[in-house]
């Protein structure tokens, strides 16, 4: 999904709209603005055209939202004129759950395009981001080309930074000096690793960010929130970050800009575009990374971005969970084509959030937020998955921890609710579920022994001159198939919400009851 019905139509104008808003200062220009880094400048003014006249979208992956389908309430029991979209996010009302997402900033033609988003967030009572303020950090003259506070004195504004930069020197104190320079109401701190590793001589040095991160969080008085640029933030990323006090996660999946397809389009070396090429299908999907973030943090704010490309996209969003939803690439053309379009293209999404909501008969976003009218393709129908897991095993009546491995086998599954069926392909290796506890697998061990014990003579399994066709290497084991024959083949477990159900102490064991061999164990998803 590239463009919606709007874009499409308009994207040629936009394009050309565009070209021609930015040949006015020249092709890579800065519109007469004077930088100590004309590097950044022309980077930034590089960004903003491919952004507007190349393909950028991501290749072989959607944002996910495609999948999920509302299911029309006839009878919705609302007045539409009732419906409210209104969020409070840092301080600010906002009348509808709409960030237009960091862009730009640093040129002249970042200063015409944040001016006019800056106008709609106004007018239409939504959320704004900045562009990158390192070079305004850098450059205190560039100040009028991101500051538009003048222009929406009351919107939800953000300032902007990258993480890495974290690394290179600034600290919380360069932080607040931006949000303050901004009259800011909160802090987005961006993960663009890939990025950074796709652009010649780019920032890859990320070891100790979180600590880093954790800091600013502490000292700089203001929310911090952290994003991704379009690859998505897995959920036990998301988990760190809560964890190291931001106020809001934005996952910014993959599906819609791509930057590895914008720096693609900045180099020149055959092979190093073939490199960057290489990425266009890279990321978690925008819808996926919205919901594994959400299951991970039921009450987190979670900013859902990334390809959302219409105002369907935008309820579905909500209807998984997000608080706010972000955009960026179309408000960017839409912005180059004018304040007219711009502030249009606004309406129609909000408009479209009004009625879709209308729709399925949800008053407010906390009723469109999980509101079970929205379905993944799949409830209609129920999945199948199987996945064989290959263990080499220790000894004999040991307990081999896997519930890790069938977790993972669930999660790659994409089945979020329904039934695990976790099963021993041998009749000397068992499936059960208990305690992990050093002292109680000794008992448990203790108790084979005792009821099943090894080598006494007692079995007549073991009596292989009576057996036909028994292979050479045969071992003396009917305690083992004895003790199998207690315990199970197999164990089944609830899913719900992509997490199985299991207790506190609940653990799942393959119990090797032979000796060191390998054994394979299959892990069967069933669900939606
Ligand atoms: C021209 C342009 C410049 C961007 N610059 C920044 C930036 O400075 N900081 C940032 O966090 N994200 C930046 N982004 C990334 C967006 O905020 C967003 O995460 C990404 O484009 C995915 O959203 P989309 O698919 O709606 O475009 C930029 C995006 C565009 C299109």
């Amino acid at each position: 999904m590239w463009q919606n019905a709007f874009d499409n139509k308009a994207l040629s104008t936009f394009a050309s709209m565009g070209s021609a808003f930015i040949n006015r200062r020249g092709r890579n220009g800065n519109g007469g603005l004077t930088t100590v880094e004309g590097g950044t400048a022309s980077r930034k003014a590089d960004h903003i055209r491919i952004n507007i006249e190349d393909d950028v979208a991501a290749k072989g992956i959607d944002n996910g939202f495609d999948a999920y389908r509302f299911v029309h309430c006839a009878l919705p029991e609302v007045d539409l004129n009732a419906i409210d979209m209104s969020t409070e996010l840092f301080g600010r009302r906002l009348a509808a759950p709409i960030l237009i997402s960091c862009m730009t900033g640093g040129t002249a033609e970042a200063r015409d395009i944040n001016r006019t988003l800056a106008r709609v967030v106004q007018d239409a009572r939504l959320a704004m981001g900045l562009g990158s303020g390192r070079v305004l950090l850098e450059q205190p003259g560039l100040l009028d080309t991101f500051d538009v506070r003048g222009f929406a004195p009351d919107a939800l504004l953000l300032a902007n930074l990258g993480a890495v930069q974290l690394n290179r020197g600034v600290g919380v104190n360069e932080c607040r000096r931006l949000v303050d320079m901004l009259s800011a109401d909160a802090l987005v701190l961006h993960l663009n690793a890939l990025q950074e590793a796709l652009q010649p001589n780019g920032d890859t040095c990320f070891e100790g960010l979180l600590g880093r991160i954790a800091q600013v969080c502490e000292g700089l008085g203001k929310p911090v929130i952290v994003k991704e640029v379009g690859w998505g933030i897995a959920p036990d990323i998301v988990e760190q970050l809560f964890d190291a006090g931001v106020s809001a996660v934005d996952i910014a999946g993959a599906g819609g800009t791509s930057w590895s397809e914008v720096e693609r389009h900045r180099i020149e070396a055959a092979w190093r575009n073939r490199v960057a090429a290489s990425f266009a299908g890279w990321g978690i999907s925008t819808a996926q990374c919205l919901r594994d973030a959400r299951a991970v943090s039921p009450n987190g704010r979670i900013i859902a971005s990334g390809g959302i490309r219409d105002g369907i996209d935008i309820a579905k969003a909500i209807a998984l969970g997000a608080d706010l939803v972000g955009i960026a690439g179309p408000f960017l053309r839409a912005a180059a084509a004018g304040d007219h379009a711009a502030a249009d293209l606004a309406r129609e999404w909000i408009e479209v959030l009004r009625i879709a909501m209308f729709g399925v008969g949800a008053k407010s976003l906390a009723e469109l937020r999980g509101t079970p009218r929205c379905r993944h393709r799949e409830d209609d129908g129920v999945a199948l998955r199987t996945e064989r897991l290959r263990y080499r095993t220790e000894g004999t009546s040991k307990f081999h921890d896997i519930t890790d491995d069938v977790a993972a086998a669930v999660y790659r599954s994409g089945v979020r609710n329904g039934l695990v069926h976790v099963y021993s392909m041998h009749t000397t290796a068992a499936i059960r579920i208990n305690e992990n506890e050093e002292l109680l697998l000794g008992d448990f061990e203790r108790f084979l022994d005792r009821v099943a014990p090894a080598g006494n003579g007692a079995y007549e399994h073991d009596d292989i001159p009576r057996r036909v066709g028994v292979p050479p290497d045969e071992p003396l084991n009917g305690h083992s198939h004895c003790r199998h024959l207690l315990l199970s083949s197999s164990e089944t477990l609830p899913l719900v919400d992509g997490t199985m159900a299991l207790g506190r102490w609940q653990r799942i064991f393959l119990i090797e009851l032979c000796s060191s061999r390998e054994r394979d164990v299959v892990v069967q998803v069933v669900g939606a």
